[in-house]
């Protein structure tokens, strides 16, 4: 064994701190508290870390072997790493389970631990992203908001609740399913975001025949079963109208805050208008209108209104909210779609992904809920 005569070797104590900061990219906790780590050998400089594997056939291999790697590489002495990857054994996978959903459990009547929905408290905000109709692009809002909120430095979740049409995993470039602990479900992320949607469930070329009571309870389990791990922000791509899945999700988010997406032709807007009207009925907050595809601009610099005009500050007006912004039309927005790449990551100085970034930053800052004004805090 070559090494450097007088150097310092590295030990086991110094290997494991080193990774403690590694987290488990789907867990989002560290890999040696979730005891992950089986082994660490060390051989003069050379290292090998056993790593155990939630899941045979984990999808995230690559990731965890870089990550192993790339903290341990760098320690004083250490001239290789080498990571060896096992799978857990069904009683530590048990264990785990039983881990993950204790953070989501409370007391069930009969003394057994019940799963919640996290998302009746006040931890994470709802944002309902919602429309009359379809093809308006309340999903390629939905997307590039989400992004554009964790880009601010938010921890998003999304759930793909359009579940005839779900569009999502492709369009925030998802291509794996979730991984199932037990019957703990752990969303896969992209960009930034973790994503639910019944695209995971069902295979894209094939229809979806749900039944209401079904689809109730579908929504119910992506709500409970789903390790969320408290997000700052929940984005729900609703499917188009008010119909019963709209409804559902008003019981299961009642502090979900709406937004209506719309195109800018007075037909587009009385349609918009229906859904708004039943997030009200419903008692959900309206926070804004979003009005998608609202000019073209060609390569003579001018704005070309293909839709019209006025639809969403119309729309606003009448439902007394604020017009969020206005997204251009962009064939580079499609493409990112179809391509799992979204705009405000490939183009972030084009004009509509200046218009996410400007809604995100208004429902941060200016629409953030207000503090709640607590006079015993009060210094005098
Ligand atoms: N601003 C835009 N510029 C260019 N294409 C867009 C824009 N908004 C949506 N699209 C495209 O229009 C189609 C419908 O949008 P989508 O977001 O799926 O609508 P919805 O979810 O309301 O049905 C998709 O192919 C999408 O990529
Ligand atoms: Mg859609």
């Amino acid at each position: 064994m070559s090494r450097c005569p007088g150097g310092p070797l590295p030990n086991e104590a110094d290997v494991l701190e080193a990774l403690r900061p590694v987290e488990d990219p789907e867990i989002h906790k560290s890999i040696v508290d979730l005891d992950m780590v089986k082994e660490v050998a060390i051989d003069g400089s050379a290292v090998k870390v056993t790593v155990a594997l939630t899941v045979p056939g984990c999808p995230l291999k690559a990731e965890i072997t870089k990550r192993v790697t790339d903290a341990v590489s760098p320690l004083d002495g250490v001239s290789s790493v080498d990571v060896d990857l096992t799978v857990m054994s069904d009683e530590q996978r048990e264990g785990l389970a039983e881990q993950l959903r204790s953070e989501h459990t409370t007391a069930g009547a009969d003394g057994q631990p019940a799963r919640v929905n996290p998302f009746t408290d006040a931890r994470t905000r709802v944002l309902a992203i919602a429309s009359g109709k379809g093809g308006v692009g309340k999903s390629s809002v939905s997307a590039n908001l989400s992004v554009a909120l964790a880009q601010r430095g938010h921890q998003v979740a999304a759930v793909d609740a359009d579940v005839w049409g779900f569009s999502m995993p492709r369009m925030l470039g998802i291509d794996r399913p979730p991984v199932v602990i037990d019957d703990v479900i752990l969303p896969p992320e992209a960009n930034g975001v973790s994503l639910i949607s019944m695209g995971f469930f069902a295979r894209e070329d094939q229809p979806v025949v749900w039944r209401g009571p079904m689809l109730h309870k579908a929504l119910e389990q992506f709500l409970t079963d789903v390790r969320w791990d408290e997000p700052d922000f929940l984005v729900v791509d609703m499917p188009p109208g008010t119909g019963d899945i709209a409804l559902s999700m008003a019981q299961f988010l009642p502090r979900a805050e709406v937004i209506i997406v719309t195109t800018p032709q007075p037909a587009a807007q009385r349609v918009a208008q229906r859904a708004a009207y039943m997030a009200q009925k419903v008692n959900l907050e309206l926070l804004g209108v979003i009005e998608n595809m609202s000019w073209f601009r060609g390569d003579d610099g001018k704005a070309y209104e293909l839709f019209g005009a006025h639809g969403g500050r119309l729309l606003a007006e009448q439902l007394e909210v604020p017009l969020l912004g206005q997204i251009p039309l962009v064939p580079e927005l499609r493409i990112g779609a179809d391509e799992g790449h979204p705009i405000v990551v490939t183009n972030p100085d084009d004009e509509a992904s200046q218009a996410f970034f400007r809604i995100a930053e208004q429902i941060d800052v200016e629409l953030a809920p207000r503090k709640i004004y607590r006079p015993e805090l009060k210094i005098i």
